[in-house]
């Protein structure tokens, strides 16, 4: 108190004093933005606590129909509580989605930022000096006018404070966010075609249908084996297709220029299905195979080989979002390890390798067995058989 009164003579009381009432906006851990970590506690989310938003009797948002949110903070260490959290379009964090109310004026506040940008905080009675082991506000919010918004991500942002009444390192801040769709929307999932091959002899194709009674948007996304955007000559670096209910469609990346390879990231909504098919024509005779779609959440991939009388390639994509660490371990008919091979790949980038070439898995000539992937970021394979000529894809199985 007397620091603070001694700093209230040197007029910069004011600014310290607005603390205790709760904190400026922007501080909600939006990308981009800052969080409590500017003067409280060290890095996010490093205590034994923890941040939760949740709605409160709803799973996702409907125009009109405003929203209860229950933040909750909890931390064994803690004995003052705080939070801010704002509303964005989860596609861009800098546009404002909806707008707040307070559900209890006696325990938060409004603040507002730049542009428009809308907070709910603590205020000092919703600090709840001396209370041990977690904190609980709620907050009102409504939503977009129109689900053509999209979806709302909320960020928040909360110091689980030692009640020593000031900034200090041993408070523990934490951020989280949580994302809710509009009600009705379908959900999107990512999946990769590990084989694109075009040009030189090749061709790769993709059949998508929609099972909806609505209308419903595929966007395929092309990336070259280094993992840039792949300018495909009759189809550009992307794809959109809008498919109408049951209908199907067909891309294709045609045979022109040099052999080029890549991956194919394919955006789907729930109910649209397809596959994806590669062909190579030597000498005027078509030999094609099937690219199953793969998840991108997988770090693990198991399909069988037989290198007796062929040969096993693999197409593999790192689809997670840093460096892979991949190992590759063969086994023989009875589950005994022939032999590994450990690379790392960055993000985005797409290998295809006959497996027997690699060091450490010689041993797999001659032999029939298992290979398994085994990667620390997400990543898709397809096993590859060739047999001369003849060749066709083995799905892997992914964890
Ligand atoms: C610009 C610096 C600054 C930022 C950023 C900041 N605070 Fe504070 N905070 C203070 C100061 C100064 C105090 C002590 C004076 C007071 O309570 O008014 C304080 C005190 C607190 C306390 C009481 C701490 C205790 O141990 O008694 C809580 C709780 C709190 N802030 C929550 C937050 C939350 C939540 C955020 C992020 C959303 C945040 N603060 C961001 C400066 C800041």
């Amino acid at each position: 108190m007397i620091n603070k009164l001694g700093l209230c003579a040197l007029v910069l009381c004011s600014a310290i004093w607005a603390k205790s009432t709760g904190p400026d906006p922007a501080l909600a851990g939006v990308p981009g933005e800052d969080n409590c970590t500017v003067c409280h506690g060290t890095t996010v989310n490093s205590g034994g606590g923890k941040l939760t938003v949740s709605l409160v009797n709803a799973s996702a948002w409907t125009p009109g129909q405003q929203v209860q949110l229950r933040i909750t903070l909890a931390d064994p260490t803690a004995r003052r509580w705080g939070f801010e959290i704002t509303a964005r379009s989860s596609s861009n964090p800098n546009t404002t989605a909806g707008v707040f109310a307070l559900a209890d004026a006696t325990t938060t506040r409004r603040v507002t930022g730049f542009a428009g940008t809308e907070y709910i905080s603590h205020n000092s009675a919703g600090s709840r000096t001396g209370t041990a082991d977690s904190s609980t506000w709620d907050v009102l919010w409504t939503p977009p006018a129109d689900v053509s918004f999209g979806a709302v991500t909320f960020y928040a942002a909360g110091n689980a404070a030692n009640n020593n009444g000031v900034e200090d390192p041993d408070d523990k801040v934490y951020t989280t966010s949580l994302t809710v769709n509009p009600a009705g929307a379908s959900n999107t999932t990512s999946y990769a075609l590990s084989q694109l091959a075009f040009g030189g002899g090749w061709y790769t194709a993709v059949y998508l249908t929609n099972a909806n009674s609505a209308a419903a948007t595929a966007t395929l996304n092309y990336f070259g084996a280094d993992g840039k955007p792949l300018n495909i000559t009759n189809l550009g670096t992307s794809t959109t297709l809008n498919l109408a209910p049951k209908a199907t469609a067909i891309v294709e990346a045609a045979d022109l220029g040099p052999l080029t390879q890549g991956w194919i990231e394919v955006k789907l909504p729930d109910g649209v299905t397809g596959y994806g098919v590669f062909r190579q024509t030597v000498q005027g005779r078509p030999q094609e195979a099937v690219v199953p779609l793969a998840n991108t959440v997988s770090t693990q991939g198991t399909f069988i080989f037989d290198d007796t009388n062929y040969l096993t390639a693999a197409a593999f994509t790192n689809v997670g979002s840093g460096d892979a660490n991949v190992t590759i371990t063969a086994r023989d008919t009875e589950g005994v390890t022939l032999g590994t091979n450990t690379f790392t790949m960055s993000t985005k980038t797409r290998s295809a390798v006959v497996l027997q070439l690699l060091g450490g898995l010689e041993t797999m000539k001659g032999k029939r067995g298992t290979i398994e992937f085994s990667s620390s970021a997400a990543i898709t394979i397809l096993g590859l058989r060739f047999n001369g000529e003849a060749f066709t894809s083995i799905p892997a199985v992914q964890k």
